[in-house]
């Protein structure tokens, strides 16, 4: 039973406060867990709270946040059945009484609903993804296949090219560690690439490259000229992934989307025709965001347009880890793989609905980082216990990221799973 909590202020990775979370049980297991922030941040999502006092971290500050909520939860999950995380995540639910956690912030929630998580499975004495499977009966736990940032722009670039990842997915390789080190080797081959052209080589918020290209085709045929130089073959060993995060480009007044680097606006129609165009000519297997939040027409149309090329569509900003919105999409039939971000959804248990109902529609799923995060590695376990069958945690550059990358290779060294075959969802 949870016998005490601690909240505290930390940093995340854009130096910017984060909430961490210590649950302590009654026989003294402990657990910690940290949550991460995103840039470019959905409408849909679980309500995040600042301080808003512009002297202490320009705002961003959680001092304000962490009082109140460590007032309002600590007596209510006292004595809660910690081993019992849907209990845990429902006094969560009802304390908060919102339906975004609006009123406490899903981020001190969600920190303790994932701290409870590692306290309990201290207590039984197991690894943090054997403990978490056992929370998801039926779901079959793999290594996630990685979908890795090379190239960032927009929201994660300082406004650097118009779409925000181009990703890598090592989808031939057989082994977690042998994707690893085949991204890793694109990922130097498209620096080198990089500085022999002139161009600059600094990192964007994920650790990717943020060459600023004008147009999404120069980004695509570095990516192609970074995998032939990684000794790889574009589209078997190695498949390119693209994040559009179209919501930060929409411009709701004139209904278009604005491509600043481009210097043009494309109607929605045009949109489809441009990312259709770009998955004819590249080795692009799956597409994330091509429309706003709120376009389900034209998600519902692409989607309908893309059946024929196997092709993964994947809804971030548009499901947000939110069980109505992906039922929604289920029942309308847009795209066909939804984002899991944990602090989209607010809890464990609530993301967890959100993996199970996907499975049951035969969506693929990807649990992703934020592009702000922390060394907590909690999403890794996640995604090994839920059997997601991909991750998308960023480059292969920063400790926030490896933090995870590294906790899947401890994973692996235990013998027990295999990598996930792309699209064998
Ligand atoms: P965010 O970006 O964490 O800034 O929202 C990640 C993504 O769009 O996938
Ligand atoms: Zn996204």
């Amino acid at each position: 039973r949870i016998a005490s909590l601690k909240l505290r202020q930390i940093l995340d990775s854009r130096g910017r406060p984060t909430v961490e979370a210590d649950v302590i049980l009654n026989d003294g297991s402990m657990g910690r867990a940290s949550v991460p922030s995103g840039a470019s941040t959905g409408k849909y999502e679980a309500r995040e709270l600042r301080d808003g006092d512009v002297d202490s971290y320009e705002g961003y500050g959680v001092q304000a946040v962490i009082a109140k909520a460590l007032q309002a939860c600590e007596g209510q999950l006292q004595g809660v059945d910690a081993l019992d995380q849907s209990a845990v995540d429902a006094t969560l639910r009802w304390i908060d009484g919102t339906p975004d956690y609006g009123r406490v912030g899903a981020n001190p929630i969600l920190a303790l609903s994932l701290a409870t998580a590692r306290a309990a499975a201290a207590h039984v004495r197991r690894p943090l993804h054997r403990y978490l499977s056992s929370l998801v009966p039926g779901l079959l736990p793999s290594l996630p296949m990685p979908m890795t940032n090379i190239l960032s722009g927009g929201a994660h670039a300082n406004g650097g090219m118009d779409f925000q990842d181009f990703l890598a997915m090592p989808i031939g390789a057989t082994t977690y560690s042998q994707g690893l080190e085949w991204i890793a080797r694109v990922r130097s081959a498209a620096a080198r690439l990089m500085a022999q052209e002139g161009r600059v080589t600094l990192l964007a918020d994920e650790g990717g490259l943020s060459p600023g290209f004008e147009a999404a085709e120069q980004a695509l045929t570095l990516m192609v000229r970074a995998i032939e130089a990684a000794r790889l073959r574009p589209g078997h060993d190695m498949a390119i992934a693209i994040d559009v995060a179209a919501s930060q480009l929409y411009v709701e007044q004139r209904h278009c989307y604005h491509l600043h680097r481009a210097g043009r606006d494309l109607t929605p129609d045009e949109m489809m025709s441009h990312v259709f165009d770009l998955c004819g000519r590249y080795p692009i297997l799956s597409v994330e965001d091509p429309f706003d939040q709120d376009d389900w027409q034209a998600w519902q149309s692409f989607t309908h347009k893309m059946a024929e090329r196997s092709l993964q569509l994947v809804g971030d900003d548009l499901f947000a880890t939110n069980v109505q919105r992906l039922a929604t999409g289920i029942e309308r039939r847009v795209a066909n793989a939804v984002l899991i971000k944990v602090n989209q959804n607010g809890t464990l248990s609530g993301t967890l609905d959100v993996i199970a109902l996907a499975r049951k529609a035969g969506y693929a799923t990807v649990v992703s980082a934020r592009s702000g995060e922390t060394e907590d590695s909690f999403i890794a376990d996640l995604a090994v216990a839920a059997g997601a069958g991909q991750i998308k945690i960023g480059s292969v550059r920063n400790s926030e990221r490896q933090s995870k990358y590294n906790q899947l290779l401890r994973i692996e060294e235990e013998g027990t799973l295999t990598l996930a075959a792309f699209m064998r969802q």
